[in-house]
């Protein structure tokens, strides 16, 4: 994706901390170590912007990319590597949960799993909370360097049942190692912008054409 400025804007923790202008936003989620950050950095072609774990699980909190001052595209906290207790689980939850309630201006989500292994009982739920808020959003299957061409097309027919994602949900295979997928990811991102872009925020006046 073809950018000229990107900064972190936001580190949130807590909903108080959205940031609270009517940018368009795209958002990254997935489990804990399935590749986010991975995949932001390649996608913006900015290597060390987001940070990349070396112990999972560490990003606690949403970060926000501003990207040529237009839109805004969103590392979402992972879950899920290792056993945590559930309070923490629970604070996750809710500060996941904030997120996607407050989706005014969010235009498309960008779900991770990892190709290697069968979606999880967490992958399904953070699919769900994306289907019954109607969130546009894209099935990516990451660390594709990683399989053979045989295990790709099998995942790419199993994930989206796994997970019971709407018929049509697009499915993109990306390795943030070799770059494979990102121009087909960066157009469904800068495609969802656009659209979201024409529609008028609340109380806004719509344009005429
Ligand atoms: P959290 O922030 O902990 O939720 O993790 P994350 O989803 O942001 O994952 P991150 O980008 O930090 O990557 C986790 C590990 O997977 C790192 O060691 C990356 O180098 C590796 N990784 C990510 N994407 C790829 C990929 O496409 N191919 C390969 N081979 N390794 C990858
Ligand atoms: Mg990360």
């Amino acid at each position: 994706m073809k950018v000229n400025s990107v900064r972190l804007a936001w580190v949130a923790a807590v909903p108080e901390s959205f940031p609270k202008d009517a940018r368009p936003q795209v958002c990254v989620l997935g489990r804990s170590n399935v590749g986010k950050s991975s995949l932001i950095n390649r996608l913006i072609n900015r290597s060390g912007m987001a940070r990349v774990s070396k112990t999972p699980g560490r990003t606690r909190e949403i970060h926000f990319y501003l990207l040529d001052d237009r839109f805004y595209l969103v590392d979402l906290p992972g879950f899920g590597y290792a056993a945590a207790p559930e309070a923490i689980r629970r604070t996750w939850a809710a500060l996941m949960e904030s997120y996607f309630d407050r989706r005014d201006n969010l235009a498309m989500g960008v779900q991770l799993v990892d190709i290697r292994i069968d979606p999880t009982e967490l992958d399904r739920q953070l699919a769900d909370m994306l289907v019954l808020r109607k969130i546009p959003f894209v099935l990516v299957l990451t660390k594709a360097d990683k399989v053979s061409n045989n295990h790709i097309h099998t995942m790419v027919e199993r994930a989206p049942k796994v997970l019971d994602l709407p018929p049509g949900t697009p499915v993109i295979v990306t390795s943030s190692a070799t770059g494979a997928g990102m121009k087909e990811l960066s157009h469904a991102i800068v495609g969802a912008y656009a659209s979201a872009k024409k529609k008028p925020a609340e109380g806004e006046t719509p344009e005429t054409p």
